[in-house]
């Protein structure tokens, strides 16, 4: 029978499930997040973030559900339900099946990694699917097969005891922001390349083989930049968009503040400024490692003028899913399946920081099979899922399954 449990965590609370039909059949362990990412700003919305109504959009003809979390994850999460449903009451499952939704993957995952080590037997699989990523276009299907990794931190430049007249003192006295703004433009060189000593020292060099064949994927710049309303692209010198996105690591700031930023112009030289910065990171690096150089060198490069703090936040280290697998096998085949094309293996330049520790510690592969569009604006405002993608994935999966169940026989 099967049976649904929900276990506290010193955070937010993990829901597991099973479903053990017969010992002799492979088990399915699928893994999704019911966390969000904040739905500020608010205003940006044009419907309120968490009632969900279905309009039309350009790549969703048939329309697409609007809310947060409506592709990140929980509607993607939700194809899996509805899936095993269909398969459960049609007494059509064709293996064992485990769900495990967290409520922790937009910070990291800290405490599913303690779960996970702590509950190898209650976990104990053959793979573990996951829908939280995105195909390439409704009418060309692919499966990720790589994630990048994340390093996130976050900086504050001290200059004087008190904010100032910037009149009375500007010239003189250090302005943080100024300083911020200048350590955060040294660390990336006019070819786009990050300065920190030492950061791409294990970065995985493709092979040119593989390079061009990522590069066959299909990408179009020019609906690309008119998508985003960008005059141009910009980025690490010698690598496509594609490569950029993916394979290569960046050094991005995510927000930063300090000063005035009220209504009006106020004379003030601050006292302090603030950054929070994330650095996405590919095979073979390290979050830690990469977390303490920068730490280094960000307080290194900082003027005697002024004092530094740099708080690491999460971080989550990148994956490579292949496609020589039988998961990857069943996953395409499902997919030619319901798509009637071959999808394409593509690596993702998010993050899911579950997936290396599932490898490290359950020992088990993972199959990112997911059914978003990149241009659904997850974590930004008007989130959306398409009806298409939705009734897609519920249709691909039970075949995932089979197929899967099947090649384990
Ligand atoms: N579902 C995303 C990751 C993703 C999206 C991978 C699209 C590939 C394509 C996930 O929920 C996510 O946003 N992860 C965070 C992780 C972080 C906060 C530790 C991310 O990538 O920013
Ligand atoms: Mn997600
Ligand atoms: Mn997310």
């Amino acid at each position: 029978m099967p049976k649904s449990t929900v276990y506290e965590t010193k955070g937010h609370p993990i829901v597991y499930g099973e479903y053990l039909k017969d010992k002799k059949l492979p088990t399915v362990l699928v893994y999704g997040h019911y966390d969000v990412q904040p739905a500020d700003p608010l205003e940006l919305w044009e419907s309120p973030p968490f009632e969900p109504v279905i309009k039309k959009t350009k790549n969703h003809a048939k329309g697409a559900i609007f809310a947060r979390g409506s592709c990140d994850d929980k509607g993607q999460m939700f194809m899996h339900i509805k899936a095993f449903e269909a398969m459960v009451s049609a007494n059509e499952l064709p293996c064992n099946v485990k769900f495990m939704i967290e409520g922790e993957e937009e910070v990291g995952s800290p405490n599913l990694g303690i779960f996970c080590k702590k509950n190898k037997k209650l976990l104990s699989c053959d793979v573990i699917v996951i829908s939280d990523t995105a195909i390439i276009a409704n009418d060309v299907p692919s499966v990720t097969v790589g994630l990048r990794g994340l390093s996130y931190i976050e900086v504050e430049v001290v200059g004087a005891n008190r904010d100032l007249h910037s009149g009375v003192y500007g010239g003189a006295v250090p302005n943080p922001i100024n300083i911020l703004c200048d350590m955060i433009a040294s660390m990336k060189d006019k070819k786009g390349k990050i300065t920190i000593p030492g950061f791409y020292d294990d970065v995985a060099k493709l092979s040119a083989k593989e390079r061009k064949a990522m590069n066959e994927a299909p990408f179009d710049l020019n609906a690309y930049k008119k998508d985003l309303k960008i005059g141009d692209v910009q980025g690490e010198e010698g690598y496509t968009v594609i490569e950029q996105t993916s394979i290569r690591p960046t050094l991005d700031v995510n927000g930063i503040w300090g000063g005035y930023i009220g209504e009006g112009a106020k004379t003030v030289l601050p006292s302090k400024a603030f950054a929070k910065i994330s650095m996405r990171l590919v095979p073979n690096q390290n979050s830690d490692k990469i977390t303490e150089i920068f730490k280094n060198h960000f307080e290194k490069i900082a003027p005697a003028s002024v004092k530094v703090s740099v708080r690491p936040h999460h971080g989550g280290e990148p994956a490579v899913t292949p496609s020589d697998t039988p998961e990857y096998k069943a996953a395409a085949a499902a997919m030619l399946k319901t798509f009637g094309k071959e999808p394409i293996p593509v690596r993702g330049g998010g993050s899911i920081p579950i997936v290396a520790l599932f490898e490290e510690v359950l020992e088990v592969k993972s199959v990112l099979m997911g059914f978003g569009l990149d241009s659904d604006d997850i974590h930004s405002p008007n989130e959306h899922y398409g009806l298409f993608n939705y009734y897609k994935g519920i249709e691909t999966i039970p075949y995932f399954m089979k197929y899967y169940a099947e090649m384990r026989s």
